[in-house]
């Protein structure tokens, strides 16, 4: 697929013939720098943006439905007036299910992802930046999802909070079977958490393959320059 944007008479060609296929139970990373389109890219494949050419092919019977998207930054993705409780069952009150089997979904959803209880009686604005994005994760799987799009979920958060949500994504994808799109600039956590990879780069596919060959040998120069840059960044960010 492609994305061209449109603005004041210019075009910007932001996405160029991007192939990315996404199977079945796997956690695929999605690497690439600030600009590169990767946020665009997890829109136009969670519905939210439409492409310019090209489209999503989903096999199987899966529809559009079945993508959920968690994003960066939980105090505009949970609105700040909902309670939790609310928040994860906001899609079931559509459904016209009752008060008290929504509260029971919710309380599952809680377990699941690790919160208390009591927090569902609570706001997001009372609870931690790594337990707003459970809440997040709450939500994204109250409607089952097939494929899970996360778009730099831990980037507001402390490193051990951090792996702590990359866990809990990754326990939940091998119970649940469903797919994982991981979108993230730091290479260096998903050495034990992603079973593929992509790299983009200005708005094109340019490197891919099984998650160890990105440590042992990746394939395309700019991948091995930005392996590099996070790896001479590491000490100084540990003497801190
Ligand atoms: N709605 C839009 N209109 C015009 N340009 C956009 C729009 N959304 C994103 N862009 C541009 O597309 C490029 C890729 O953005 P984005 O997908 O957000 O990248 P990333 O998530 O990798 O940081 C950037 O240059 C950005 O300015
Ligand atoms: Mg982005």
């Amino acid at each position: 697929m492609s994305k061209t944007f449109e603005r004041n008479g210019s075009s910007k060609n932001v996405l160029k013939d991007i192939h990315l296929g996404i199977r079945k139970g796997e956690i695929h990373a999605l690497i690439g720098e600030s600009g590169s389109g990767k946020s665009t890219l997890a829109e136009i494949i969670a519905g939210l943006q439409e492409a310019s050419e090209g489209k999503v092919v989903f096999l199987d019977d899966h529809q559009q439905m079945d993508v959920q998207m968690i994003f960066q930054n939980p105090d505009r993705s949970l609105n700040p007036k909902m309670k939790n409780v609310d928040i994860v069952t906001e899609r079931l009150i559509i459904e016209k299910i009752t008060k008290q089997a929504r509260m029971n979904r919710a309380k599952e959803l809680f377990a699941l992802v690790n919160l208390p209880e009591d927090a569902l009686d609570k706001y997001p604005n009372q609870l931690s930046g790594g337990q707003k994005q459970r809440v997040a994760i709450a939500r994204a799987l109250t409607v089952n999802p097939r494929l899970l799009i996360a778009d730099e979920i831990t980037s507001a958060l402390d490193p051990i909070t951090s792996l702590e949500v990359l866990k809990l994504l990754k326990g939940l994808a091998s119970k649940y079977g469903y797919s994982v799109l991981y979108i993230t600039h730091h290479i260096q956590s998903l050495k034990n958490f992603a079973d593929c990879y992509s790299v983009i780069y200005q708005g094109g596919i340019i490197d891919s393959g099984p998650i160890e060959q990105l440590f042992i040998s990746p394939k395309a120069s700019y991948t091995k320059e930005l392996m590099g840059a996070q790896l001479a960044l590491a000490p100084k960010i540990r003497h801190k």
